[in-house]
């Protein structure tokens, strides 16, 4: 773990090299793994790798893929609690688009997957109204540290990513931008 820490930084050139379907695993179950499911608050709630204020995990994990052996390129939605993928789109490379709508930052189109958080703000605001939005981005944090940790033993590097356009990351995501928007992303690819 301390070397983690220590040797921990933003990563934005990958090897031309796929991530296996193990290491995405690894990298999900890390950021909105759930460990166990409870019942709180008078709703049901889950319990993840990462905290969460209230418990609320406000979170969607939707990723570019680009080169995950075995999955092909596309749009997916992760499923925390079947820690499963969904597909949202046909499959289609999607690698210079994600890009684009990320102020066409460039190291963006080699990234082998890149992580987008689309928060679901009614999950936090019914309980905490205004005061919701601290706690969606109070978390989002957490959720990309792990994923900074995460890639150091399967030899990978990941960047944080926040400057994206709202509207067309959420247009190419299929989310309406409002009730579903992107709190955070990052890439990850395989370091050179
Ligand atoms: C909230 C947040 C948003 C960021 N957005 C981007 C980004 O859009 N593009 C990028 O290349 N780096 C981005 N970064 C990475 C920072 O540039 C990086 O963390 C900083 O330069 C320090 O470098 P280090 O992470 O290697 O210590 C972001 C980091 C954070 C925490």
């Amino acid at each position: 773990m301390r070397e983690a820490i220590e040797s921990r930084h933003s990563i934005r050139a990958y090897a031309d090299a796929p991530i296996s379907p193990d290491e995405l695993s690894w990298l999900l179950w890390a950021t909105q793994g759930v460990r166990k499911l409870g019942f709180a608050v008078g709703s049901e709630r889950t319990y993840r790798s990462v905290p969460s204020a209230g418990g609320r995990h406000p979170f969607e994990t939707y990723l570019a893929v680009r080169a995950v052996k075995d999955i092909e390129p596309g749009i997916y939605r992760f499923l925390p609690i079947e820690h499963a993928l969904q597909e949202v789109d046909a499959p289609r490379d999607i690698s210079s688009e994600i890009a684009a709508v990320c102020r066409n930052q460039k190291f963006i189109e080699k990234a082998a997957v890149t992580f987008v958080w689309i928060a679901d703000e009614y999950r936090a605001t019914w309980r905490y109204q205004a005061r919701a939005y601290r706690g969606i981005f109070q978390d989002a944090g957490h959720v990309c540290q792990n994923l900074y940790l995460a890639v150091a033993n399967i030899g990978c590097g990941a960047c944080g990513i926040g400057a994206f356009d709202d509207i067309a990351l959420s247009r190419f995501l299929g989310v309406d931008g409002v009730t579903l928007f992107p709190a955070y992303a990052a890439t990850v690819g395989k370091k050179k």
